[in-house]
């Protein structure tokens, strides 16, 4: 067995199923976003339930169905009925986040294919062992009324010949799998792996380990035979057809792949091992208190992380107070084993996005966002842990049990979570009082309501409710990307939930610039800003959620990254403009722009297509600009007059204040009235690149083009893409030259093709001449199939048949389309049939094409019909004699 890395391992599944015609598709987010049966996603079956319900007819991609795909899905399972939280860490094997590797069938193949392809993946490409494997099946369930799976049973043995002692019989706890209380389910085959010595297998066999919980004999692959859609009553109602959904426990196949005990000495834990070490000053394997408390941080930061770039942040409800918990937990162990005392689990995210930049890239584009939420989540949260657990010790001291009280004022004053609480209660092996905990829970909730503290009132759906009340307004976006502000007034307006703040970094949409996005916090709660739109008393942050209590300090933090990508196009803008204007002419003046973190457009006043001569120097100019690295100047109280004179462009017909921002790149190059957000000097742009040019409406141009990490992307897609030109072309000195001369080869092949065609149906007709019959009144009629011929070739053929035919011969050819359900019928006639007896070949076709559902007509002399049965033209190439012999009688 070669030992692979883990990400050649999720290939080659992939590669494998692609192999048998599946689509490969992106993982969903850990947040499943239509489904509130489900807090988080926890099979990779989820985004497919409503294929499975037969709500749809399968997977759908740019127009076409897939009944089956491929995918690696990242699945968190801390809730609900599959939650293995409290595993996590002290074992080597559950994880909150991992991702599971499926392969579906909608509607299409069922279990032969299932269990035949899991062993050739698993025996043939793999090279497992057979002798350790066992394949469980579903022993029936007389609640459901469901009998044994005998035909699984019998798959295993025909298709894989597994011995039939590790074919295992379990009931409805192991082998029925169900997505959660209600939904899709069926029963289920798992695939388990015997990875212990030979000594310890001789003396106990592997079946007996089955299903109980060693570490060593576990699950590796759950292949599941979707039949039913569990009812909210209990009962099962059959689906409208059957599917398959596989799930493969990715971590633990890298596990047993490279030969590892513990998933965390695999590859994919290793570099969150090292970096948690190098930050604690330890190193993994030593200490088993501390081995647990490193891998709780390592697996937590992959939950914590791609849920909050998945859209969730740590909150005080739902999947939000999930995700606190789980961080929680990672900052306790880092604090109580490994002296981690200051915010440390951010710094983990890089290390991870990093390492799944290709197969989830979520995380790698949030990555700044992810760190700003976690950062100042940990530092709240360790702000109050110290005092916390000092408290916690000093109840604990005397005590055995910790009262309701004790564990609200913990949870009230401290922030633990009750089952943090819980948690520190059990490893100290004392009680807490949880129905005391859940009263004084309850008491201050109707508190809260009576006195009136903030709640939002739905009803009032436009209103803004006033928070500060304050005139303050001051944007701060333009020197600084995280700010202290205040909420001065909210608006509860269903998904415009929205709020004013008296200080701000977020640009709020104008000038052609998009706003900015970023996330406003408390520390406790974290609301994510997905728009800005300026207004008059100030930017409206339009925001996914309303804090529960808006008052005191936050925090505006923006997507710093996002912002670098959208102030790199923006100063590409200026840049390009002046360009424009020195090599098209003054003439050209803004009709438009819009910027944001991918591109830039520009439109402008110009009345033909810049040429191809013209957009290269334009490109080399700005380019240039970018290289010679000009600092920016920002002027921001400029009086109107002053920028005026001094020759600043501006907007015709736009209306400015009396002081204006002027922002320029060398005066003498850019400069222009503006008040976007911009590079601090043109070298950060990086690198220039038009991606368009066309036009805009009379008279109007417009450019489109990439600059910074787009730009990037893009140059290096189109490197790729010459690479793998390259590599189908094999060996090349010249590119271009070689893909004419393909281009021209083919061309002379599809001519010699097309002759040799043509020749053989020469010979076809030949035949078919030599094979001529004589009908009475010295009629000599040809008749035949011209096998793939087409309605022209045949045409063709007929004019050849004249030609050959000399006097008193009717030739008829056909030739079939059954794909298609076509056939057609040529027919030639010779001209002294015509004359002295009046049989034209339009007649003939006429009655031909009848008996071969269609119609047709012609010349007297040839003629060609059409129909749609093709399974006829045998049976009246042979009735040829009568139908002629009838139409002459017509005539
Ligand atoms: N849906 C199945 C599981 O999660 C494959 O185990």
């Amino acid at each position: 067995m070669s030992h692979k890395s883990s990400a050649q391992i999720r290939q080659e599944f992939l590669d494998f199923f692609k192999s048998k015609q599946h689509l490969p598709v992106p993982s969903a987010p850990v947040a499943p976003k239509d489904d509130p049966t489900l807090l988080f996603t926890n099979a990779g079956m989820n985004q497919f339930k409503p294929i499975f319900l037969g709500e749809q007819s399968g997977y759908k991609k740019e127009g076409e169905t897939w009944q089956r795909v491929v995918d690696s899905q990242r699945c968190i399972r801390v809730s609900g009925k599959h939650n293995d939280l409290e595993e996590v860490g002290r074992d080597t094997y559950h994880h909150t986040l991992f991702e599971m590797l499926g392969n579906w069938s909608f509607g299409d193949y069922f279990k032969r294919e299932a269990i035949r392809w899991a062993w050739e993946l698993l025996v043939d490409e793999w090279g497992l062992e057979p002798d350790r494997l066992y394949a469980t099946v579903f022993g029936g369930d007389e609640d459901d009324g469901l009998p044994v799976d005998e035909e699984s049973i019998e798959l295993w043995k025909s298709e894989t010949g597994i011995e039939e002692d590790h074919i295992l019989k379990f009931g409805k706890k192991d082998n029925f799998w169900e997505m959660g209380e209600t939904g899709p389910c069926g029963p289920c085959s798992e695939v388990h792996v015997d990875l212990r010595p030979d000594e310890e297998r001789s003396g106990k066999p592997g079946a007996e380990l089955v299903n109980m919980d060693d570490p060593k004999v576990m699950e590796i692959w759950n292949l599941v035979f979707i039949q039913f859609n569990r009812q909210a009553d209990g009962s099962l109602e059959k689906l409208p057809a059957q599917h398959v959904d596989t799930g493969m426990g990715f971590e633990r196949m890298c596990a047993v792949l490279q030969q590892k005990t513990s998933n965390y000495d695999t590859d994919l834990f290793e570099p969150l091992l090292n970096k948690i070490g190098d930050l604690a000053g330890v190193i993994y394997g030593n200490e088993e208190q501390v081995d647990i408390a490193m891998r709780v941080i390592a697996d937590h930061i992959r939950a914590v992380s791609f849920s909050i770039a998945d859209g969730v942040s740590p909150g005080n409800d739902g999947r939000g107070y999930v995700v606190r918990r789980i961080l929680r937990r990672a900052i306790r162990y880092g604090w109580d084993r490994l002296e981690l005392k200051e915010p440390f689990f951010h710094k983990l995210v890089p290390v991870l996005a990093e390492q799944f930049s290709e197969v989830f890239p979520v995380l790698i584009q949030q990555q700044e966002y992810v760190v700003n939420v976690i950062r100042s989540e940990e530092q709240s949260f360790l702000n109050t842990l110290g005092q916390g657990i000092e408290l916690f010790e000093e109840m604990t001291r005397e005590s055995d049990r910790i009262s309701g009280a004790e564990a609200f004022k913990l949870h009230d004053t401290y922030g633990f979570p009750i089952d943090l609480t819980q948690l520190m209660a059990r490893e100290r092996g004392v009680e807490v009082d949880q129905e005391g905990f859940r009263q004084l829970m309850q008491k201050q909730k109707d508190r809260a309501r009576a006195a009136g503290t903030f709640t939002v009132d739905q009803s009032t759906q436009e209103e803004w409710i006033t928070v500060v009340d304050t005139e303050d307004f001051e944007f701060t976006g333009y020197d600084e990307l995280m700010s202290e502000a205040r909420i001065k007034a909210l608006r509860p307006a269903g998904d415009q939930k929205a709020l004013i703040l008296d200080r701000t970094p977020f640009y709020a949409e104008s000038g052609g610039q998009v706003a900015d996005t970023g996330v406003i916090s408390n520390g406790d709660e974290h609301l994510r800003v997905l728009d800005v739109q300026p207004s008059p008393d100030g930017h409206v942050h339009i925001v996914d959620k309303l804090p529960e209590n808006p008052e005191g300090t936050w925090e505006a933090m923006v997507d710093g990254e996002r912002r670098r990508e959208i102030r790199k196009h923006h100063s590409a803008t200026h840049l390009v403009h002046a360009a424009l204007k020195q090599v098209l002419g003054d003439h050209v003046a803004q009709k438009g722009s819009l910027v944001d973190e991918h591109h830039l457009r520009f439109d402008f006043s110009h009345f033909e297509q810049i040429t191809p001569d013209e957009l290269a120097r334009i490109e080399e100019i700005v380019n240039d600009r970018i290289q010679e690295n000009i600092v920016r100047t920002e002027e921001r109280e400029v009086p109107i007059e002053e920028a005026r004179e001094r020759g600043a462009t501006m907007l015709f017909g736009e209306k400015y204040g009396d002081r204006v921002r002027v922002i320029s790149f060398d005066p003498d190059y850019s400069m222009e009235l503006c008040g976007g957000t911009h590079v601090d000097a043109t070298g950060e742009i990086g690198y220039f690149r038009f991606v368009g040019e066309s036009s805009a409406a009379a008279g109007v141009r417009r450019i489109e083009a990439k600059v910074g990490k787009s730009a990037d992307h893009l140059l290096r897609s189109e490197h790729e893409l010459i690479g793998q030109i390259r590599r189908e072309i094999g060996q090349s000195e010249d590119l271009v030259h070689d893909i004419r001369q393909l281009k021209e080869d083919r061309k002379s092949l599809e001519r010699e093709l097309e002759q040799l065609q043509h020749q053989q149906s020469l010979s076809q007709l030949n035949e078919l001449f030599e094979r001529a019959t004589e009908l009475e009144g010295d009629i000599r009629l040809v008749r035949g199939e011209i096998p793939h011929a087409d309605m022209d070739l045949l045409k063709q053929l007929g004019y050849e048949a004249l030609e050959k035919a000399g006097e008193s011969t009717v030739t008829i050819l056909g030739a079939r389309d059954e794909e298609e359900g076509k056939v057609y019928v040529a027919a030639a006639v010779s001209r002294d049939l015509i004359s002295e007896r009046n049989l034209k070949a339009g007649d003939l076709v006429g009655r031909i094409g009848q008996l071969l559902g269609g119609g047709g007509g012609g010349q007297p002399n040839l003629a060609t019909a059409g129909g749609r049965k093709p399974e006829k033209l045998n049976e009246v190439l042979d009735r040829l004699p009568s139908i002629i012999t009838e139409v002459l009688n017509q005539s």
